[in-house]
């Protein structure tokens, strides 16, 4: 039985060896970044030009994030050289006419989601308001429509909010649909800093229903929206000044998060939602800038 050569030795890889080795029993791992002697989950990591002089006709499957199969086995074929019925997990797919937003991320809140965080040229974003009283399913059902209709628009080139905007390009997409990469958290608070560019440090900082964006979270997981690798983004107003921080968090404990931070104060509840090993924190050193701040009374 022919044995076969893992492709992508990273942490996606090192999560799923297990399954991935119960179907297809491994010869080694490649990575285009890999050099000298490398060893990961017990087999050698070859670069691509090695793995290849060694062994010219094994089978490879990829290991890389499920988001990022179709992106990989053009890399493969086109870059490597490897026909495509080497691909043990080759995925088909589509070309359409899409947009990075689109494809990967979405931006919730209670009452609202939308695709895109700008605005871009004449673009202003997809989005969709629920329903006073809506179900925490029926809101799901109304992102996966929403994201459903622009697609469906421009995949038939019909008019659309995203008609003509500069982002749209023609991208290969898998036609089994994916898990976002990342889901923004609309949590509206104010900042205690104002810098010049900024459009949400004057939020009206409302109380957040902690539980209802927990029950639309476990529905978009239910509808295969996101995964346990969605990340998601506290970046939508300061989480430091945030009295519903220890709340927010620990309703996205499953998940891995990157929480946007002026950094102007230590909070204890955010350094030890960091301790759980699955979130970082960018700090925006562009907001403590004499040029791009004030200091405001709180
Ligand atoms: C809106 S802030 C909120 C989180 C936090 N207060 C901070 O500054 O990191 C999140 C990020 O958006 C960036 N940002 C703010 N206003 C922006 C704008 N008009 N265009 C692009 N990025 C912006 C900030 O530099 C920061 O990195
Ligand atoms: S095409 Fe433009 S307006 Fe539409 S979702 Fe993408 S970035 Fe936003
Ligand atoms: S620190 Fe962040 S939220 Fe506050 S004003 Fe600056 S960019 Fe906006």
């Amino acid at each position: 039985m022919s044995k076969y050569i893992y492709y992508g030795a990273n942490q996606y890889a090192a999560e799923h060896f297990e399954r991935f080795s119960k179907k297809y029993e491994p010869l080694c791992f490649c990575d285009r970044s890999a050099s000298g002697d490398a060893m990961f989950c017990g087999l050698p990591v070859f670069p691509p030009s090695a793995m290849f002089d060694r062994y010219p006709d094994a089978p490879v499957l990829i290991t890389r994030n499920i988001r990022v199969i179709v992106e990989t086995q053009f890399y493969l074929i086109e870059e490597l050289g490897v026909p495509k019925d080497r691909i043990v997990n080759f995925e088909p797919y589509i070309e359409v006419a899409t947009c990075e937003p689109l494809e990967t991320r979405l931006m919730v809140g209670v009452n609202h989601a939308g695709v895109c965080c700008s605005d871009f040229g004449k673009n202003r974003t997809p989005d969709v308001y629920f329903p006073d009283k809506s179900s925490p399913n029926e809101k799901v059902e109304a992102i996966t429509a929403l994201r459903k209709r622009i697609k469906t628009a421009l995949a038939n080139g019909e008019p659309c909010e995203c008609a003509g905007c500069v982002a749209l390009c023609t991208r290969r997409v898998s036609v089994e649909p994916k898990p976002l990469c990342l889901v923004e958290f609309d949590f509206q608070h104010s900042c205690n800093v104002k810098c010049i560019y900024c459009d949400v440090w004057d939020n009206k900082t409302k109380e957040l229903d902690v539980p209802a964006l927990r029950a639309i979270l476990a529905g978009m997981e239910q509808a295969g929206l996101i995964d346990d690798a969605t990340a998601l983004h506290f970046t939508r107003g300061e989480i430091a000044t945030f009295t519903q921080r220890a709340e927010l968090l620990f309703a996205a404990r499953d998940f891995p998060c990157v929480i946007f931070s002026n950094c102007t104060i230590y909070d204890d509840t955010v350094a030890k939602h960091l301790e759980l090993g699955k979130t970082t924190i960018n700090c925006s050193i562009d907001a403590g800038t004499r040029n791009t701040r004030d200091l405001r009374e709180n």
